[in-house]
This record gives C-alpha cells, sequence and structure tokens, in this order.
C-alpha cells in the first residue's frame, strides 16, 4: 500500500466510526463546503462521509493518478482509448465547432457541423411534412432500431420531454423479442411510418435483426417505394449500402465517439424529429456549460470530479459496491438505464489501461428508479437492510405552470427520505412504546446520499447533468486506472450467440455445457 492508500484508508476508517450527524455537529460550514451549483445544477454532497481532510487527501489523490495530465490527453484528442487505438472526444460533438480541430489529420469540426446540416435539414423535412411516406402522407410514426448507445440516450431524451412533442411520435424497438415486433407493426400504418436504424457497427445482431423484420414489413405493404422511409445512422457506410440504404440519408458516426457517449451525435435523431432542432442545440449548449465547468473549475468545488472521488472512495475504502440513483421527476425515469450503460459499461474492467490486471475492484453497480414508487419498493432494505447503499436523488426545482403543490409534495418525499437515511431513528425516539416493539421500528441512520437539484427540466440542464455523470465516469477511470472507452466483457456472449442459435436451429454443437445443452434441447423439441 503506498503512503497515499494507507493515509486514505486510516482516514476513511475514522470517517466509518463517526455519524454523519456528528459530523454536520462538527462543521458549521459543512453544507456550504460541500455544495457545488454549476451550468443549472446544484448538489449537495454534504450528507456523505467526507469533510474538510478529505478533500485535502483527494487533491493529493487526483495529483498522484495524473488527471490533470491525463484530461489534456484526451482533450486533444490523443488515443486514449488504447485497446482500440482512438481518442474518446464526443464532448467536441457539444463544442461550438468554430475552429478547426484536426485528429489523426481530420478536421473533426468541418465534419461535425456537417452532420449538423444534414440532420438539421432531414429532421425539417420530415417534421414539416416534405419528407413524405410511399403514399405522399406526412410521417406521422418513427420507430428507432437500436440498442445500449444507440437506444439509451434517444429514449431518455424523447421521455424527457414527451411534453412537449410538436413532431412525430416516436417508438423504440430495441429487443429482438417478436411478441413486441408484431405490436409495433400491428399499431403503426406502414405509409406513414419512418424507420431509424442507429448502430455505429451496423453489424449488431438484435439491431439488424429487427431492421430486417421492419424493412419486411414496409416493403410487404409499399414495395421498393418505401425505401424512402429509412434512414441511418451509422459508421459503416459499406453494410448500410449493403442494406439499401441510400447514402443521402446516412447520417455519420465517428470512431472517436464511443457508442455510450454518442447522445451528442446524430443518434439524438428521434429526439429532434420529436422536439425540433433547437431543443437540441439547448442540450449541447447545457453539456457543453457543464464542460467548461469542468475544465475551469479545482477539484474541491468541481462537480463531476467529486461525484468520481465520491464513488471510487466508497468503492475501495468502505466496501461499498452500488449506488442507487433515484429520479423525483418522472421525466427523468429512464435516467437510471442511461446511467447503467455508461457508467458500468466504461468502469466494469478487470485489468488497468495498461493491460495488466487489477488489485482492486473497478466500477460500481448502478441501479435505481424513481421516486416516490420506489419508496413503496425496495427503500425498505435501503433504511433498514444490513449495508449501507449510497444514493443520488435527482429532481427538478421548478413545477409546471399551476402544479406547485403536487411539486412541493414530491419534494418533500425526495427531501425526507435523504434525512431519514442519515438520522436514522433509535430506541430513544421510541419511549412511548412498549420495550420489545421498539427494535424492529429503529433505523441506524448514518446512510449516504447526494441530492442533485436541476434548476427547470430543460434540454439545456439535462445536457449539463448527463455531461456531469459523463466527466464523474471519466475521472473514476483516471482513479481505478483502467481505459473507460472499451467494452470487451460483451463480446463473449455476442460471440456464442451463434452457436446458441445454430444448435436452436437443430445443428449438432457439442461444445456446450450439460445445462445449456439441456436447454437447447427443451426450446428446440
Ligand atoms: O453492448 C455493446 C455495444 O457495443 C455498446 O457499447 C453499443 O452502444 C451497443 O453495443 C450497440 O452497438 P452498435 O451501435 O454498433 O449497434
Amino acid at each position: 500500500m503506498s503512503n497515499l492508500e494507507q493515509r486514505l484508508s486510516d482516514h476513511a476508517n475514522r470517517l466509518q466510526k463517526a455519524h454523519l450527524n456528528d459530523l454536520f455537529a462538527a462543521d458549521q460550514r459543512r453544507v456550504t463546503r460541500h455544495t457545488i451549483k454549476a451550468a443549472g445544477l446544484f448538489a449537495d454532497l454534504s450528507k456523505n462521509f467526507i469533510d474538510v481532510d478529505t478533500l485535502a487527501l483527494w487533491n493529493e489523490w487526483l495529483e498522484q493518478a495524473n488527471v490533470s495530465a491525463a484530461l489534456t490527453a484526451q482533450w486533444c484528442g490523443k488515443h486514449v482509448n488504447n485497446s482500440e487505438d482512438r481518442p474518446a472526444l464526443h464532448h467536441r460533438l457539444r463544442a461550438p465547432c468554430d475552429d478547426p480541430f484536426i485528429v489523426d489529420g481530420q478536421n473533426i469540426s468541418e465534419e461535425i457541423i456537417q452532420a449538423r446540416t444534414k440532420m438539421r435539414s432531414l429532421s425539417e423535412a420530415i417534421r414539416q411534412g416534405r419528407w413524405c411516406g410511399y403514399t405522399g402522407e406526412a410521417i406521422c410514426d418513427v420507430v428507432h432500431i437500436g440498442i445500449g448507445g444507440s437506444e439509451l440516450g434517444p429514449r431518455l431524451l424523447c421521455q424527457a420531454f414527451a411534453h412537449l412533442i410538436d413532431g412525430p411520435k416516436i417508438h423504440f424497438l430495441a429487443t429482438p423479442d417478436p411478441r413486441y415486433i408484431l405490436d409495433l407493426q400491428q399499431h403503426l400504418n406502414p405509409a406513414t411510418t419512418l424507420l431509424i436504424i442507429a448502430s455505429k457497427s451496423f453489424s449488431t445482431e438484435e439491431t439488424l435483426a429487427n431492421a430486417n423484420a421492419m424493412r419486411d414489413w414496409l416493403y410487404a405493404h409499399g414495395g421498393e417505394a418505401a425505401n424512402k422511409q429509412m434512414i441511418a445512422i451509422s459508421a459503416n457506410l459499406e453494410r448500410t449500402a449493403e442494406f439499401g440504404i441510400d447514402g443521402a440519408h446516412v447520417l455519420p458516426f465517428w470512431d472517436w465517439v464511443g457508442g455510450r457517449f454518442s447522445l451528442w451525435s446524430a443518434i439524438a435523431l428521434p429526439f429532434v424529429l420529436q422536439n425540433g432542432y433547437e431543443a437540441y442545440t439547448e442540450l449541447l449548449s447545457g453539456a457543453h456549460a457543464m464542460d467548461k465547468h469542468f475544465r475551469g473549475t479545482e477539484a474541491n468545488t468541481n462537480l463531476p470530479m467529486q461525484l468520481a472521488l465520491l464513488d471510487v472512495w466508497y468503492n475501495h475504502y468502505f466496501a461499498i459496491n452500488n449506488r442507487a440513483i433515484i429520479t423525483y421527476a418522472h421525466a427523468l425515469s429512464p435516467f437510471p438505464a442511461y446511467l447503467q450503460q455508461l457508467d458500468m459499461e466504461s468502469l466494469g474492467k478487470r485489468s488497468k489501461a495498461n493491460g495488466s490486471p487489477l488489485d482492486k475492484p473497478s466500477g460500481m453497480i448502478i441501479w435505481g428508479g424513481n421516486g416516490t414508487q420506489t419508496q413503496h419498493a425496495f427503500f425498505q432494505l435501503i433504511h433498514q437492510g444490513q449495508r449501507k447503499i449510497p444514493l443520488d436523488f435527482i429532481t427538478v426545482k421548478t413545477a409546471p405552470g399551476g402544479m406547485e403543490d403536487a411539486q412541493r409534495i414530491l419534494h418533500s418525499h425526495c427531501l425526507a427520505q435523504s434525512e431519514a437515511l442519515m438520522r436514522g431513528r433509535h430506541e430513544t425516539d421510541l419511549s412511548d412504546l412498549p420495550p420489545e416493539a421498539r427494535y424492529p421500528r429503529t433505523s441506524p441512520g448514518n446512510r449516504p446520499s447526494t441530492t442533485i437539484i436541476l434548476d427547470d427540466l430543460t434540454p439545456e440542464h439535462l445536457g449539463a447533468l448527463i455531461a456531469a455523470y459523463e466527466h464523474k465516469i471519466t475521472i473514476s477511470a483516471l482513479l481505478y486506472g483502467v481505459n473507460a472507452y472499451d467494452q470487451w466483457g460483451v463480446e463473449l456472449g455476442k460471440k456464442l450467440t451463434q452457436g446458441t442459435q445454430d444448435s436452436l436451429c437443430g445443428g449438432e454443437n457439442q461444445s456446450h455445457d450439460p445445462s445449456t445443452a439441456s436447454l437447447i434441447r427443451y426450446l428446440r423439441d
């Protein structure tokens, strides 16, 4: 253990023996010190196992992990995704792009502007009814076909701003479940439905199966004339052409954008169709404001850095392996699922960036749901279970017009949960009950949480929130020592799918384990 690790560990042990209530009592400035305002977000981290000494130690930790040099390398386009030999430049997608930015000999600012212009003109033609289906009628429904990073981002954006819809209705098709495909086909009119096929690689099995099924359905009704009702978003122009999509209907994706970081690109097309190009520019500008905060703010008041340090701190020094994300805003309810991919696919690694094995765990289990429903589902375990589970509570300050009372109810629940989790309920609080009835009603408290409040539910503030978590992941990866931008772990399952498919079709594959072989027999016979 290095000297710094020893000091971090000693400090964590001291804090573990304290109660959060006592940390507040000992420090009048605690709330101010651990509250950060950035890009329309207000974040209170004070209900966590940290204090003024933690911040000083964390600064040393960032220095030891060479964070500043690593960020400079990433921002100037070095191949920080070393296992795939690529840069990670998703943040450029939300930059103004006024100046050239050269990556491997290409001016990517120019490419980004061209892509934005194409997305704008395509989306406006569709929204204004100038881009029609095979009968000449305007497009009313859009089926977005994609999975993982090619689906979770646009799904989040579309749900968050569904109340402002002024374009076609968007449906998402990620699962290859035939029941779901049939439901879509039964309810949609092929003459007025547009397909978006979103796949960076254009080789993802589920996406291609779904794209084939939906294309067949379109052609069965409209023949070749329906071809115009397909748009692709992909980096693989050869495959999109093979699939039969006109180059003019393909929006670009680049190697320097990872799937899970791609919602700033043309992958946001469903959101642009639903809410207009202006909403997309607001999303980008909110994320850019968070980028500026991240790059220009010292660590102690830097929101993404503090969120990252907190996670790795809990993981390595408190043996905490999970974090619950609870949204108190129905519009943001897909956010935990979005963050699951962003965080777990980036940080769930067993090797360091240099390829050698890690000696400490990397990544947290991210899970969660929407409050207040989750209070009536799994909060019991968070309050009284034996383990400490840190939570991120996320809510929105302003209420939709005339609904202030309802918003106050929502806020009161959000705040009451974090307060109850921290304060707990002790036998002394229950002295009016008979002694034997007291203990089951106690909660230990001392359960950490962070609360993040968006000033408004706008594309701008959601952009800032997502960018904050993206940067959090970058910093966490540097502290863990892993490459945040590859995902080799998902390869094996994809590879074995070919064998299980062959066997389910009747092939004699001897290489399955006995359990899988028995399941195949049961499904097949
Ligand atoms: O699940 C692995 C993954 O590669 C994700 O990283 C990606 O977002 C998803 O599959 C979809 O990939 P594609 O956009 O190439 O279809």
